[in-house]
């Protein structure tokens, strides 16, 4: 019994079996501001046999009821033939190569961390003291790692954006097979000649679309496969960034120049290019796309304002960008700093950093291009149409869906579901169980971050890329939509996506 049950069932109090109760419904009652007793008493019990990889639904509160990924069906379980762990080398310790890492320290029985390439001195130090990395094996950058033979499984590409094509392809013809952080490449001409690569060496790739291992996104999926809103017709998809996150990485840092590293489009939004084709399961069409640099100007300066918000700014003291705010008084957004392990010491850090970084610049004067606003309409196959917004003026994050089907819809934001049967006018909301996301507490991405991982090592494992959900074939159509969205916003014209 499943989704249908809920939906169909006038009451489905009494088809509810097995009483469970998860912290995360426990909590997800109490914000409703309930006693516990209160919650026990009002929850509901699980419903009989489960969808496919799902521990089945358990009632929370009214028509709220949560659900569990379990995860050895909806992805393959874990199978190490090596007997040992796969041994890797990160080439990039920043903070995407240290959520990796952060995997191969919790489950180390699984991957070990054998090499690290980094230039950033405390990085690197930092780094091989955690996993332990032998002197030999440390390195300043990616290309001193090749000067040596293979001497692990895998390569893990943590990298800025310029730096995934060339160390890719040489690391496929040296023999390894390689964790690709997203964006893939620089251009579609980089990401097809990567994918050649992969074919003609047979090794593999795995592209961190870590959204695809959300528990959320694999829910949604799974509910759009089997018919639960009728046919899929459309779909409208929101990234909102967030206006501090935008300022923090798509004006001031890493990201502000789209010639250095990518479009917007793919530097932030290819994993959401990518959960659509997912859901949708069909190849995309054509694509056209508007958006513009309209805030972060200089033209939008204020007054009174100074090229660091700590050189004396008028308007400081109200402005939402303030780095003062940001970093120093509200601490916020600090892993691009090496700071001290010294509590007493990190103040004075983060000031030498607004000092002396593009973080301490005022927003309104960087050499920043990238959109903060970009709207996209896709054509699939099979008359289904979807929209994407990527908005960088929201108070909030955390993407936002709505799938429109022929017998219901949904609406989500990655934090519940809820879904409307237009033939019984019944709604419900899902929330995902507690477990799954806390299980992997240091992952980001709905806990995809780590799960992407756990794919990862058992295809490596088992020198078999169907572990994968993310795999390159997948992977560049998403690259390919984000590539001609750019094309059809630069020259106003919807773009056939080859
Ligand atoms: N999958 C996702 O959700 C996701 C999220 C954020 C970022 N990313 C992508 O991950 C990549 C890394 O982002 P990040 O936030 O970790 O950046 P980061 O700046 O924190 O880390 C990158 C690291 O690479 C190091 N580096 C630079 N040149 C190097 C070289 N020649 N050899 C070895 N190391 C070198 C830098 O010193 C830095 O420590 C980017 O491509 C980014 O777009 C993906």
């Amino acid at each position: 019994m499943g989704l249908e049950v809920l939906l169909m069932n006038e009451n489905p109090m009494p088809v509810l079996q097995n009483f469970l109760i998860s912290s995360y419904a426990y909590s997800y009652v109490m914000k409703r501001q309930m006693t516990r007793r209160e919650a026990l008493r009002t929850m509901g019990l699980t419903i009989g046999a489960a969808a496919l990889g799902f521990d089945g639904f358990t009632q929370i509160n009214d028509n709220v009821f949560e659900y569990g990924l379990n995860l050895d069906e909806v992805f393959k379980p874990i199978k190490n033939p090596l007997n040992r762990p796969i041994t890797a080398i990160t080439c990039g310790a920043g903070n995407r190569g240290n959520t990796y890492g952060g995997y191969a320290e919790v489950f180390h029985d699984q991957v070990k961390i054998i090499g690290v390439a980094e230039p950033i001195p405390i990085r690197n130090e930092r780094y091989a003291k955690t996993h332990h990395i032998p002197e030999e094996n440390r390195f300043k950058t990616w290309e001193d790692v090749f000067t040596r033979p293979k001497f692990a499984d895998a390569i893990i590409i943590t990298m800025p954006d310029n730096l995934h094509y060339e160390p890719c392809l040489k690391a496929l013809e040296l023999g390894y097979d390689v964790l690709l952080e997203k964006p893939m490449a620089q251009t579609a001409q980089q990401c097809r000649d990567i994918l050649a690569a992969t074919r003609k060496t047979g090794r593999i790739v795995a592209v961190c679309h870590v959204l695809r291992y959300a528990p959320y996104f694999i829910k949604m999926k799974q509910l759009i496969g089997e018919g639960a809103i009728g046919e899929l017709v459309s779909i409208q998809h929101m990234e909102p960034i967030q206006h501090i996150h935008m300022s923090h990485s798509y004006v001031r840092g890493n990201w502000h120049d789209s010639k250095q590293t990518t479009p917007i489009i793919l530097a932030k939004s290819c994993h959401d290019l990518d959960i659509l084709r997912w859901m949708i399961g069909k190849p995309s069409k054509s694509i056209a796309a508007m958006g513009d640099l309209k805030w972060f100007r200089k033209e939008n300066a204020p007054e009174g304002s100074t090229d660091r918000c700590m050189n004396g700014c008028s308007v400081e003291a109200t402005c939402p960008y303030s780095a003062m705010k940001i970093y120093y008084r509200e601490r916020g957004w600090l892993y691009v700093f090496d700071l001290p392990d010294e509590k007493d010491k990190q103040g004075e850090a983060i000031l030498e950093y607004l000092r002396t970084t593009n973080y301490g610049r005022c927003v309104y004067r960087m050499e920043n291009d990238q959109p903060d606003h970009y709207i996209t309409s896709i054509q699939f196959e099979d008359q289904i149409t979807a929209s994407f917004s990527m908005e960088a003026f929201t108070a909030y994050d955390g993407r936002r869906t709505r799938v429109m089907g022929s017998m219901g819809d949904m609406v989500g934001d990655m934090t519940e579901l809820t879904i409307a049967d237009f033939r019984t006018g019944k709604t419900i909301t899902l929330v995902p169980k507690g477990e799954d996301v806390a299980n992997s507490k240091n992952s980001g991405h709905g806990g995809g971050d780590w799960l992407l991982m756990r794919d990862f090592v058992t295809a490596v494992a088992n020198q078999d890329p169907k572990y994968l959900t993310s795999t390159i074939d997948q992977s560049i159509e998403s690259h390919l939509m984000g590539f001609a969205a750019e094309e059809s916003r630069l020259t106003n014209k919807v773009v056939e996506i080859k």
